[in-house]
């Protein structure tokens, strides 16, 4: 049979998430996504009014079929964890088992397993704050949401992640080098979500037979990086100063996942692996 695939972090066509779910259906996968909460409304009436319906044409001319969308808010790991007043919140109300734990249970009664699982998904409250007038906890937000979601996923789902399958998430070289204006604790939580990914290679490898990477992906205009406020500019600099001097696509983010998603991958894992055209390479630009 074909793989199946839970994507989390997808809520409308401009991001990695959706173009790592149309790779992954153009090889054969099911799809099924986790959208977050307060997003799911808006992204579930899209999607059946036909809005996304260009932006899901396949290869094959086909139209990627996401089989079911789950809430999900990857801040809270079981019900037990949520606050009053996000419970009473306008925008959770009428959706229930939206914690990490939850959803994991919904997955396993729905279609018993998985064999990929996608973290792509991150926020930062105070992301236009420099690190050093970021609050404390804007910063464990930032932590919470973009690397402790992706433990917490793993955790929840590597009981339903048949052997030999892969996880993938994305990070942002701003872990590594100086990157001004990637602010409010991001570069902290992707140094973290890489260091992870070694840690949880190795757990994961050992327990589940599962594999674990991170793509660290150029910069692409989806509406989480439009927030930041200085993807135009990353875009520029990365055309002036990659060795590949073409704007990056989703898609190559997308068919980069599928390899490493894929058994042509079987021995990769705990890698970060460069998909920016090459950008990280540069020491000085050109
Ligand atoms: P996006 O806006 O398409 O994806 C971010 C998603 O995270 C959104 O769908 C949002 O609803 C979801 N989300 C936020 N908080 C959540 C929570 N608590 N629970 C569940 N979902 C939640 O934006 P993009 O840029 O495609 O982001 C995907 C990943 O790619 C992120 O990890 C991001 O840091 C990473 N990345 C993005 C780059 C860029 O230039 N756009 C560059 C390198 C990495």
């Amino acid at each position: 049979r074909g793989k199946r695939a839970f994507i989390a972090g997808i809520a409308d066509d401009n991001g990695y998430g959706w173009a790592i779910a149309k790779s992954l259906a153009a090889a054969g996968a099911e799809i099924l996504v986790g959208t977050w909460v307060p997003a799911l409304n808006i992204f579930e009436t899209s999607l059946r009014r036909g809005k996304f319906d260009e932006s899901r044409v396949l290869p094959d001319g086909s139209l990627m079929e996401i089989t079911k969308v789950y809430p999900l808010d990857a801040v809270y790991d079981c019900p037990e964890d949520v606050p009053e007043d996000i419970k009473t919140n306008k925008r959770y109300a009428g959706n229930t088992k939206w914690t990490v734990k939850e959803v994991a249970e919904s997955v396993k009664e729905d279609f018993g397993s998985i064999d990929i699982l996608v973290h792509s998904l991150a926020n930062g409250p105070e992301v236009s704050k420099p690190l050093l007038e970021t609050s404390r906890n804007g910063y464990l937000a930032a932590i919470s949401a973009s690397s402790y979601s992706f433990v917490s996923l793993l955790k929840y789902f590597a009981p339903i992640i048949n052997p030999g399958g892969a996880t993938i998430s994305l990070t942002y070289i701003a872990s590594e080098k100086i990157i001004p204006g990637y602010g409010g604790g991001m570069s902290s939580a992707k140094a973290a979500l890489e260091s992870d990914t070694q840690v949880l290679a190795f757990e994961a490898g050992r327990k589940h037979k599962i594999r674990v990477n991170t793509i660290s992906a150029g910069p692409l205009r989806s509406r989480a990086a439009k927030a930041i406020g200085f993807i135009d500019m990353m875009i520029d600099y990365s055309l002036e100063n990659a060795p590949l001097q073409k704007e990056l696509s989703a898609e190559e983010v997308g068919n980069a996942a599928a390899f490493l998603a894929s058994p042509l991958a079987s021995a990769i894992t705990g890698a970060v692996v460069y998909v920016d055209n090459g950008l990280n390479a540069m020491g000085v630009g050109v």
